[in-house]
């Protein structure tokens, strides 16, 4: 791997839709030769940058570092040029190893099965070698690599980040359906949220928005409860890893905006806050047990992040209603407000009755959503959301 100052490719893998803000973290952490791909992001940097992105991004799932790219027509020619790859520059047989695949072709059609010629490959060369191979481990490798194949392309790269960086490490507890943390980041950056004035979370769950909306108005690093798998790489800066956290800890901050979250169920409320203890957070935002359809907003103006239920479980009149209440409920006690609410459910979402001035197209796991923005418009009394501008789409 590469000395210091000697820059490389790096690839940060994300969900759909946040691609573009996940090239704006990458730019302010001083990345170079940005470029968007689908659900990831390419960039140059140094070692220094890999671990601060690691620590920093909080739109990133993953940050890979490419360092082999062949044809292969088939799976012995596969595992043939994998094992020409002098594995002993960057793994022991004492080490352990964990091979993640991709494919989109029409040659490799399962990634399991490439997986395992991958790692077939590695630890033939091994055991011809040495006699002993590496084991594998693919809850806790010292070795994570990435195969990716398009069409007859293969692109092998160390992932530098070990477990998916959407384990910040609070979330312990969950609720029925959390939301994860790279999402909900996402959806706290596209709603403007910098720490002043106040956010709410009227349908909690385990407090996610609200954990992810208190650490980026503080500065929080996300990953600074965490381990990387950067690492236990053999060419591991342990200074530099110092340095960069420190300096992470002092680029904290305060701020004065206010963050609200509420559930109706009160073991949501408990889990949200439990969640919020160990991501160090807890004192900036303030826990209540409420049903959103008595709820008043504590004062003129602010933002509103939920995700509501999708209604699986009830009929779909239940939900098109309940959808309907949110709407009224939002109209009538939230002027000045602005709204954004992600659901699953397209035909409830219709039902919502006010005119979104933004739709974005996102994924809660492998749930094609929409994240749309209201803004409640102070009208004549009573008459919420009078100005309903046309709405956007993108
Ligand atoms: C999909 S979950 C939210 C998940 C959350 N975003 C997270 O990250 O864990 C929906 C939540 O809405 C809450 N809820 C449903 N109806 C509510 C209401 N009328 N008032 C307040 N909370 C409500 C449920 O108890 C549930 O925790």
């Amino acid at each position: 791997m590469n000395e210091p100052t000697n820059t490389f490719e790096i690839v940060a893998k994300t969900q759909f839709g946040l691609e573009e803000l996940l090239a704006a973290e990458l730019k302010a952490l001083g990345a170079t030769d940005i470029e968007l791909l689908t659900r990831a992001v390419k960039y140059r940097g140094d070692k220094a940058l890999l671990y601060k992105s690691n620590l920093h991004l909080r739109t990133a799932l993953k940050v890979l570092v490419p360092f082999t790219s062949f044809y292969a027509h088939h799976e012995n020619q596969l595992y043939k040029r994998i094992r020409q790859i002098d594995w002993s520059r960057h793994l022991t047989p004492k080490h352990t190893l964990a091979i993640d695949a991709t494919t989109n072709s029409d040659i490799f059609h399962h990634s399991k099965f490439t997986a395992l010629k991958t790692k077939d490959a590695i630890v033939d060369q091994f055991r011809d070698r040495f006699g002993i191979r590496p084991s594998v481990d693919v809850e806790n490798p010292d070795l994570r690599l990435n195969v990716h194949i398009h069409d007859k392309l293969v692109t092998l790269s160390f992932d530098s980040s070990g477990n998916t960086l959407d384990r910040r490490g609070y979330r312990l507890s969950r609720t029925e359906a959390p939301m994860n943390e790279v999402l909900a980041a996402g959806i706290v950056m596209l709603s403007g949220w910098t720490g002043q004035g106040y956010l709410l979370d009227p349908m909690c769950g385990s407090g996610t928005f609200g954990i992810e909306a208190a650490m980026l108005a503080a500065n929080i690093a996300p990953g600074k409860r965490r381990t990387f798998g950067f690492e236990r790489w053999k060419d591991f800066d342990g200074e530099l890893w110092s340095k960069i956290k420190a300096e992470a800890v002092q680029a904290e901050r305060n701020y004065s905006g206010q963050i609200i979250c509420s559930d109706l169920d009160q073991h949501a409320v408990d889990i949200s806050e439990q969640n919020a203890k160990r991501a160090g957070v807890e004192r900036k935002i303030i826990y209540r047990q409420a049903d959103f359809f008595d709820s008043k907003p504590p004062g003129e103006s602010g933002i509103l992040l939920f995700n509501p239920p999708y209604g699986e479980r009830l009929e779909s009149d239940d939900i098109v209603n309940y959808y309907q209440e949110i709407g009224n409920h939002l109209k009538h006690t939230y002027p000045g407000h602005t709204a954004w609410i992600i659901s699953a459910n397209a035909e409830a979402m219709k039902h919502v009755g006010l005119r979104p001035t933004r739709k974005i197209k996102l994924f809660n796991g492998s749930l094609e959503c929409r994240l749309q923005k209201f803004e409640m418009f102070m009208g004549k009394k009573g008459e919420g959301n009078a100005k309903t501008p046309p709405a956007i789409s993108n």
